[in-house]
């Protein structure tokens, strides 16, 4: 497939368009269907090409994997799990974060497990430092070497006390998937609480887990020797919803996404809000539209659920660029999630990043050389450029930037953008966008 996209832009993105299963929580359950002794169904889950990796290492540790992409059902039968070779593992380096979460299933079941050198988005360090931590609280050894790193479970892994630094979501996806099986109960304080880890834990829930959510992010565990298959709906992508209602705004159209819930999406819903975007729940889905007129600046600061998502931050910067005044976004998830706003620089945008915590509370980030905050100086017309897609989320931005400016813009690297969003290009020519993959 071509990496590139010709947009032809500046005119408004009017229409219907569908979002399956959230990316962040299909991948995860697919890897809790290790943990069952019969086989897991999942629906709803949307064709991208995160499923297809996370598939691919499924199956390398024997999961039988059948996906049909039209219904969007994937069945896992792990009833030949093994361990695979760390060469094809390796294979698959660089390519995903997930491999990171193979790691409890796979100790419960095999004793070992291997992570590679590990993909995702460069949005910052990503470290994995609190998994390692977990991993060993709960009996593991950890051992590093230079293909990557191996790890064994000298014995059957036991319930921990564990508090984390910071409400990562990942490393409370990792507390869960390995404490499930654990001998005895673990108590995780610090927790991520989003709302594709409720979903995550409901899986598990129907798998034969014991798991309460407490007041203060505190989630206990108690360990089952046994577990089984699920059958489950997964929760449908609220990153992807925000996507698409930052593109109506930005280019002045009217989107509805079909599948759009609104619990998950209120903080972004109050802010699009905020900033002049109309918006109406329906009983399928939320129609985003722009309601005509100036749109406002807004003070914006990320953070952990039930905060505003840093997820949602680059594609609404975007739509912050044709907003009047000055726009503060400070970024307290990630220390590096500013750099698609070069492109948006060079197609006109006045936007200028700071190392200093601005707009609200001091950060861990403050103090630590890191660009993580943006003033955003609107509006600004947005011109044609050649840019070149940097990670998902600031590619789908830079996409936006390309749909909302006049002439022919080129978008290299669009690839990436088919880790998380189903189909785009189909979705984009629903809603009137002129796109030819170059
Ligand atoms: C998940 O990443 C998502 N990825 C991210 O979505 C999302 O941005 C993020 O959660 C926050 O919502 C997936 O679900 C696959 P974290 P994750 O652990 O779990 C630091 C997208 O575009 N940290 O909550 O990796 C970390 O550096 C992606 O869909 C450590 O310091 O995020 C970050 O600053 C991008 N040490 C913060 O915690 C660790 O061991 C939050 O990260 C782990 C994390």
């Amino acid at each position: 497939m071509n990496d590139l996209l010709y947009v032809n832009g500046g005119n408004p993105l009017n229409g219907t368009i569908t979002v399956r299963g959230a990316k962040n929580f299909v991948s995860k359950s697919m890897v809790a269907s290790l943990l069952g002794e019969t086989p897991s169904v999942l629906r709803n889950v949307p064709q991208i090409r995160d499923v297809k990796v996370v598939s691919g290492l499924l199956d390398l540790h024997g999961v039988n994997v059948k996906y049909d992409t039209d219904a969007g059902i994937l069945d896992l039968d792990p009833s030949n799990v093994e361990s695979a070779h760390v060469a094809d593992i390796d294979a698959h380096a660089g390519s995903s974060r997930i491999p990171i979460l193979f790691c409890g299933p796979l100790l419960h079941r095999l004793g070992e497990a291997f992570i590679p050198d590990l993909g995702g988005c460069r949005i910052g360090d990503r470290p994995i430092d609190y998994h390692l931590d977990i991993l060993r609280q709960f009996g593991a050894v950890v051992d590093k070497r230079p293909n990557g790193i191996h790890l064994r479970a000298p014995r059957r892994l036991h319930g921990a006390k564990i508090s984390l630094p910071y409400p990562s979501v990942g490393a409370t996806e990792q507390t869960l998937l390995t404490a499930v099986r654990a001998d005895g109960i673990t108590e995780l304080s610090g927790a991520a609480i989003e709302p594709e880890i409720m979903d995550l834990i409901a899986v598990l829930q129907k798998m034969g887990a014991i798991i309460s959510v407490d007041t203060d992010r505190v989630i206990r565990i108690e360990g089952v020797d046994r577990l089984e298959g699920y059958t489950h709906t997964a929760l449908n992508d609220r990153i992807e919803t925000a996507s698409w209602a930052a593109a109506a705004l930005a280019t002045g159209g009217d989107i509805t996404v079909k599948g759009a819930t609104q619990p998950e999406m209120m903080t972004f819903l109050n802010t699009f809000r905020k900033v002049g975007g109309r918006f109406e729940v329906q009983d399928d889905g939320i129609r985003f539209w722009h309601a005509g007129g100036d749109l406002k600046s807004i003070v914006l600061e990320t953070d952990v659920h039930p905060g505003f998502m840093t997820d949602w931050q680059q594609p609404l910067v975007v739509a912050l660029t044709q907003a009047t005044g000055l726009s503060i976004v400070h970024e307290t998830v990630y220390e590096n999630r500013f750099g698609f706003t070069d492109a948006l620089r060079k197609m006109g945008a006045t936007i200028q990043v700071y190392k200093e915590c601005l707009g609200g509370r001091d950060c861990r980030f403050g103090q630590r050389n890191f660009h993580h905050s943006a003033v955003v100086s609107g509006p600004t017309p947005l011109t044609a450029a050649d840019i070149e897609v940097p990670d998902l989320r600031g590619g789908f931005s830079h996409l936006i930037a390309a749909l909302a400016a006049k002439g022919r813009s080129t978008v290299r690297g669009i690839g990436l953008i088919d880790r998380g969003y189903e189909n785009f290009q189909d979705k984009l020519e629903a809603l009137g966008a002129e796109v030819v993959r170059g």
